[in-house]
């Protein structure tokens, strides 16, 4: 009913808009006074953590994007080793594992079941297994060593908005605790991102707030046959993330890419007019990135792609090749994808609504996949 919906036309506008609330709430209580993270619910010893010696991601669809993410912050925070597998491919090659292994089953409905398998299948092996779940009392945690929930609230929509923002919260929140625990040397950076996570239900809610430019544009490509999202760093799982809000509710061709692949292949796709997105990173971190996805954005544009750039702040080297701006607010490096995600998915929402699709049920999918 209209009322469930909180005055919005369909759930998927109304998640949108809850993000800025779903992702302070998964923050709560999480940073104490003192500025360190505080994760009693894990129920896994700190000393088991400080011997981890390998994370394996495993989760499906749009959880498996902020997986991809989970593993750059992982690995850049704590120096474990992290390895991402789409869930329904992991038990199938054998893969390895061990009592310091640690598993990390990413599910916002907590009962896919591709996703449930993969983690029966690592406990087997001896793995511990750290569920991050929408749901509570669902079989994921249910049958996990430890789950870390997202306190996104009642996801309705198929495809997966807020529930996606708060498990890269929850995902951040796992690496910086075991970079916390095991004391690496980015200590000072991991309290200062620590810091500016407490700004990011702020942040989203200022992107929400600049939206009406990029409804306009994607009404104007409602006939666009394909559209491409390219990406770098974490800006990359954002682009596949883009393409798969497009493929599931505006049932176009879309495609994200490693902006770095671009000449090894998806360039050849570029003609004139074809829509390009362009992710990226701040020219502040590491500012090599920037500078060759500025390239790449004025080759694209040099064969004729019609560039949509989302950009930090600020960034005004690219916008002498940007044919559409998206502004977002500069974050660090690694929590950009809590900004750069909101506009691909208004993007999506509103080009499917001007299609004349039914944004909350698209066709042939579930919001949850109960079988393997
Ligand atoms: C289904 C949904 C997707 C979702 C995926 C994983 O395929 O259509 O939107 O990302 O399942 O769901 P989960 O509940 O495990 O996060």
């Amino acid at each position: 009913s209209a009322a469930e919906k909180g005055g919005y036309d369909y759930f998927m506008l109304k998640e949108i808009a809850e993000q800025p609330k779903a992702v302070a709430d998964t923050l709560l209580g999480r940073i104490g006074t003192d500025g360190r993270l505080t994760l009693d619910e894990l129920r896994i010893p700190d000393q088991v953590l400080r011997e981890v010696d390998k994370v394996v991601v495993v989760a499906c669809g749009t959880a498996f994007h902020a997986g991809m993410i989970a593993k750059y912050a992982i690995e850049h925070w704590t120096r474990i080793p992290c390895e991402v597998e789409v869930a329904s491919e992991f038990r199938y090659r054998d893969p390895i594992m061990d009592d310091r292994t640690l598993v990390i089953a990413i599910s916002q409905s907590g009962e896919t079941m591709d996703t449930l398998m993969a983690l029966r299948h690592a406990r087997e092996q001896g793995a511990k297994v750290l569920a991050i779940c929408n749901t509570n009392g669902s079989t994921i945690p249910r049958e996990s060593d430890a789950v870390l929930y997202t306190h996104a609230g009642p996801e309705v929509a198929v495809a997966s908005t807020k529930a996606f923002l708060t498990q890269l919260v929850a995902c951040y929140l796992v690496a910086l605790y075991l970079g916390q625990v095991r004391g690496t040397k980015w200590g000072d950076e991991i309290s200062s991102v620590i810091r500016e996570l407490g700004d990011a239900p702020r942040q989203v809610e200022q992107v929400l707030g600049t939206m009406e430019p990029v409804r306009a544009l994607a009404r104007s490509l409602a006939d666009a046959p394909a559209v491409l999202f390219l990406g770098r760093h974490v800006g990359h799982p954002v682009a596949l993330e883009g393409a798969l809000k497009l493929k599931e509710l505006a049932y176009m061709h879309a495609e994200g890419f490693a902006a770095g692949e671009l000449k090894h292949g998806p360039i050849a796709l570029i003609e004139e007019g074809l829509p390009v997105v362009v992710v990226v990173p701040s020219p502040r971190g590491r500012s090599i990135l920037h500078d060759k996805i500025v390239s790449n954005i004025q080759e694209i544009r040099a064969r004729g792609a019609r560039t949509i750039v989302i950009a930090e702040e600020g960034d005004e080297a690219v916008v002498p090749y940007a044919d559409h701006l998206i502004r977002i607010p500069a974050t660090p490096t690694l929590l950009q994808p809590l900004v750069s995600t909101v506009p691909l998915q208004v993007f999506a929402c509103e080009l499917a609504t001007a299609k004349g699709h039914e944004v909350d049920q698209p066709r042939n999918l579930a919001k949850s996949v109960t079988v393997e």
